[in-house]
């Protein structure tokens, strides 16, 4: 129910999963934790409880809370972390975003668990531009590790080495009948024949972009990331973390119980991956048989055609009611080369390649947290905190996709080094991927903004006839969007958002690795084109 206010409770809560039981960190004892309801243009206030035994932070991700980065959230950014038994109130200030967005914890990895649903319905009076469903709900896709996130973190960042994968994907925080012991830890849908239902699905996997589908079912997409898309019939959806994908479904199948599954899109080829499939009931009200017969079709693991091709269909609903302002002309050029490194290991123990630890950096700019966060550096002008050097574009060009480029590519810089961008700039950002380590795909996630995709290719970004190709007329306003393995993609956004805006690789390991840039945005001149001033009781550090 809409609420303008809610009670958040951080606390270890047992769950049993794949035969044994753990103590995970969840908000209020649930998990996916609760879901948070309101409509566009709401303010919401959640009072957060730190009552675990971690550090934490929560962030609303794509809310782009307009002048007021205090409650944006990430860790060693815009805030200190809210230590336990400490408290702090976060406002949310919601604006154009309508659809569905998620929150999750921003400090370590402690959003495997700690996360959950943002629904956000149309004003009052106003309508969706499709017709209304029967029903709607949230379909979280997840995943599960063992052992303890905190544990998982702190030796995948020690030993410098890969992190061990989950032992299971999650639909609603469930693995579903294909894994032992969860024959009971089945999400069901049940739907009544010739009914339409809204899907909200929220990608929260720590470290995987997934492929999802329904079993008989296509799907039909009309929004992502808060924002409405044109519609279109798809037997698949590729979701990135971090990303949102509404889904209509028509339940018009014979009344039977179907698959709904979901595995992992596993780019890079160095990695041991996961292939395990995570499964959902989709059951029709007085269905005839009980037992779902087979598996949808998914795309195969490394099917990076399959992920980019249902990427490339997410359009702007771009008519008279849902008009676009996509930025003509751009004053601030980036390019932002994304690499996989490697660092010495400070141990001598480590397991990543050639006995280093993995690193990751954006222009060859690795990111080491600062001490104080990076926002109240800025705005009280504590000095030595950050630099603004942020390198406009790599300082080295190079054959970013060739294989086998020379090792001494590999190994970045460390710093903690901001972009600043002056007040209502147009910005234009080509992030390039680059094959040192073989790459990956990466789900770029910016802060405080959303930015058109305006246009996107595989192999070397070409300057002179790559933005021929540009789609200026309907692109997909996102948060979030991944980068194919050895590809580009590039995004414009208007800077109008004065404050400290966190932008990295929404997998957690290439996050935590240093792939990761935060933008000072200057305030304006005029009224209201000022950053807020800061609320009460920002935690300390
Ligand atoms: Cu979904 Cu910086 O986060
Ligand atoms: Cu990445």
């Amino acid at each position: 129910a809409l609420s303008p206010r809610y009670t958040f409770v951080v606390e270890e809560t047992s769950y049993k999963r794949l035969c044994s039981t753990k103590n995970i960190l969840t908000v209020n004892g649930q998990f996916p934790g609760p879901t948070l309801y309101a409509r566009a243009g709401d303010t919401i206030i959640v009072d957060v409880y730190n009552k675990g035994n971690r550090n934490i932070t929560l962030h609303w991700h794509g809310v782009k809370q307009p002048r007021n980065p205090w409650s944006d959230g990430p860790d060693y950014i815009t805030q200190c972390p809210i230590q336990p038994g400490a408290r702090f109130t976060q406002t949310i200030i919601l604006s154009s975003e309508e659809g569905t967005l998620w929150w999750h914890a921003h400090s370590e990895w402690d959003r495997a668990t700690v996360h959950g649903a943002m629904v956000i319905y149309p004003k009052k009076g106003a309508t969706y531009p499709f017709t209304k469903p029967h029903a709607e709900l949230p379909i979280i896709l997840g995943e599960w590790w063992k052992e303890d996130i905190g544990q998982l973190y702190d030796e995948t960042i020690q030993s410098g080495g890969d992190p061990n994968n989950s032992n299971a994907y999650l639909i609603n925080g469930q693995p579903g009948d294909l894994y032992p012991c969860s024959k009971s830890d089945t999400f069901k849908l049940t739907v009544d024949y010739g009914k339409t239902y809204l899907l909200r699905l929220i990608n929260s996997a720590v470290q995987e972009i997934m492929f999802f589908a329904i079993a008989n079912h296509n799907v039909t997409v009309v929004g992502s990331d808060a924002k409405y898309t044109k519609p279109f019939s798809t037997d698949y959806v590729t979701i990135s973390p971090g990303q949102t994908i509404n889904l209509l479904l028509n339940a018009d199948q014979s009344p039977n119980n179907y698959y709904i599954a979901a595995k992992a899109y596993v780019a890079s080829a160095r990695i041991p991956y996961d292939n395990t499939t995570t499964t959902a009931l989709l059951q029709y009200n007085r269905n005839s048989s009980s037992t779902p017969t087979s598996l949808p079709y998914l795309p195969s693991h490394n099917d990076t055609n399959a992920s980019v091709h249902f990427t490339s269909k997410l359009k702007s609903l771009a008519d008279k009611n849902h008009p676009i302002d996509v930025p003509h002309n751009i004053t601030t050029h980036l390019f932002f080369a994304l690499s996989i490194n490697t660092l010495p290991c400070p141990t001598n123990s480590c397991t990543g390649p050639n006995g280093a630890r993995f690193a990751s950096s954006i222009n060859n700019i690795s990111l080491v947290d600062p001490t104080i966060d990076i926002l109240q550096a800025y705005y009280f002008h504590v000095n030595g905190a950050f630099g603004t050097r942020f390198p406009n574009s790599p300082p080295l060009l190079f054959n970013f996709t060739a294989q086998d480029l020379p090792l001494y590519l590999q190994t970045p810089k460390q710093g903690t080094e901001v972009k600043i961008l002056e007040y209502n700039s147009t910005v234009e950002i080509v992030f390039q991927g680059t094959n040192l380590l073989g790459g990956d795909d990466h789900p770029m996630h910016l802060h405080g903004f959303s930015f058109y995709v305006v246009g996107r290719g595989l192999g070397n970004f070409d300057k002179d006839k790559d933005p021929l190709t540009y789609n200026l007329v309907d692109p997909p306003l996102q948060n979030t969007i991944a980068v194919p393995i050895n590809g580009w993609t590039t995004i414009r956004f208007r800077a109008s958002n004065p404050g400290v805006w966190f932008m990295h690789c929404h997998l957690d390991r290439h996050m935590s690795w240093g792939m990761d840039v935060t933008f000072i945005v200057k305030n304006g001149k005029g009224p209201g084109e000022q950053m807020l001033p800061p609320p009460q009781g920002m935690p300390p550090c």
